[in-house]
C-alpha cells in the first residue's frame, strides 16, 4: 500500500473476525513502532504483546472504552520506560509516534488496529500495570488493539483549511 494511501485510508476497527494474528505480522507491526521518531533517538518504548484472551477479556473489563478487547484476538501495549530516558517527559511523544506508526502498519498488512489510550489516566495505568505484572518504572501507555477486520468504514478526509494559519495565526 502506498504510504499516503494507509494514511488516508485508516480507522480505528473494533471489530475482529475469530482469527489469530500471526507472530510474523505482530512483529511486523513492532518493527513499525520501533522505527518512530524519538527525542534524541532516546527510544524509550517497551512492548506488551497480549493474546491470551482471559488477560484480554480482564484489561476489557476495567477499561471503560476497551470493550472490544474481549472479542480481539491480540492486542500491543505501548510502554514507555522512565529508567531510559535522555529527556525528562517526551516520552509521552515518543509512544504516540510509535503507536500511530502500528496503526498504520497493521492497517497497511490486513489487520484493523484501534488506539485504546491508557497514560495519563492514574487507574487505568495501575490497573493494567497490575494485570500484566509491569515493573513500577515503566507505564503502560496505549493499547493497540488488533485482529482482522470484522467491519468496514469508509475513509474519512479531515483536511480543514480554517485550521491552517500562514506565517502568524
Ligand atoms: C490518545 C487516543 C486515545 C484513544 N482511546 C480510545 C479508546 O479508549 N477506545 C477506542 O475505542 N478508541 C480510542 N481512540 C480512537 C479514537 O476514538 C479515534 O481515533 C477517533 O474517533 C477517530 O476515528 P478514526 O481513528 O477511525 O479515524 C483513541 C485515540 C487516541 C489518539
Amino acid at each position: 500500500m502506498e504510504k499516503m494511501n494507509a494514511i488516508f485510508s485508516r480507522r480505528s476497527i473494533q471489530k475482529y473476525l475469530p482469527k489469530p494474528v500471526t507472530r510474523n505480522l505482530i512483529e511486523n507491526v513492532l518493527k513499525a513502532g520501533m522505527n518512530a521518531p524519538s527525542a534524541g533517538d532516546e527510544q524509550p518504548w517497551h512492548f506488551v504483546i497480549v493474546d491470551k484472551h482471559d488477560l484480554l477479556e480482564k484489561i476489557s473489563t476495567i477499561h471503560p472504552y476497551a470493550k472490544m478487547l474481549k472479542d480481539a484476538p491480540a492486542a500491543i501495549i505501548v510502554c514507555g520506560d522512565l529508567n531510559i530516558l535522555k529527556f525528562k517527559d517526551l516520552w509521552i511523544q515518543d509512544c504516540s509516534a510509535a503507536s500511530e506508526n502500528m496503526l498504520l502498519a497493521a492497517h497497511d498488512l490486513g489487520l484493523g488496529a484501534v488506539w485504546i489510550g491508557v497514560y495519563p489516566v492514574e487507574n487505568l495505568v495501575k490497573e493494567v500495570r497490575s494485570i500484566l505484572n509491569i515493573p513500577q518504572n515503566v507505564v503502560p501507555f496505549s493499547i493497540i488493539g488488533m485482529g482482522y477486520p470484522a467491519e468496514e468504514k469508509s475513509s474519512r478526509f479531515r483536511y480543514d483549511t480554517s485550521r491552517i494559519h500562514n506565517n502568524a495565526w
